[in-house]
């Protein structure tokens, strides 16, 4: 088992585009999505994205449990997933904001505005084409991995600073989202 270094915020590695991974059967691709798992399993996150440890390839890891559902129809648990060359569409207009962390910026949470339904594909480790659609927190977990593609941090997507925060802070003063964010809970 190998624990990979994860970059935090400021890392110029998760500030570039990552490149498309050729061939997702190829050896060194299975050896760097199982490190990924075993290192985000073990760093307690929900989804991590290969430039997250220094492997500047459009690949991803995730899972969903079902404590963070948001109810809405396409909303369900996902087990591990791994998504290779990625690509994300939202469905409709609708946004919303939402709590995310990230392992490359410990200790915060953000309030984060995100497409509400999306639809992905990408391909699993045996090459073959993955295809779903997301709403609410499985949507929000696939955005905000694939983001991390990009070179896009969840802080690059903030619309207010004030939507920053310490997560010991925020544990000590809960936040009442409705009053936080009054009209713009949902754009
Ligand atoms: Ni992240």
């Amino acid at each position: 088992m190998s624990l990979l270094k994860i970059a935090r915020m400021g890392n110029p590695v998760l500030r570039q585009k990552a490149a498309a991974v050729d061939d997702p059967q190829a050896p060194w691709v299975r050896r760097l999505v199982k490190d990924m798992v075993e290192t985000m399993e073990d760093a307690g996150g929900t989804g991590l994205a290969a430039p997250q440890v220094h492997a500047p390839w459009r690949s991803v890891v995730f899972f969903v449990s079902g404590e963070r559902l948001s109810g809405l129809p396409g909303d369900v648990a996902q087990q591990l997933t791994v998504l290779i060359n990625p690509v994300v569409e939202p469905v409709g207009e609708e946004r919303a904001f939402g709590w995310e962390g990230c392992l490359s910026v410990p200790g915060m949470r953000g309030l984060v505005p995100r497409h509400l339904r999306i639809r992905y594909h990408a391909l699993d480790l045996d090459g073959n084409l993955v295809e779903r659609e997301a709403a609410g927190f499985h949507a929000r977990v696939v955005q905000h991995e694939c983001d991390h593609l990009d070179g896009i941090l969840y802080p690059q997507r903030l619309v207010d600073l004030r939507h920053l925060f310490f997560m010991d802070e925020l544990e000590r003063h809960p936040v009442d989202l409705a009053e936080f964010l009054g009209e713009t809970l949902v754009e």
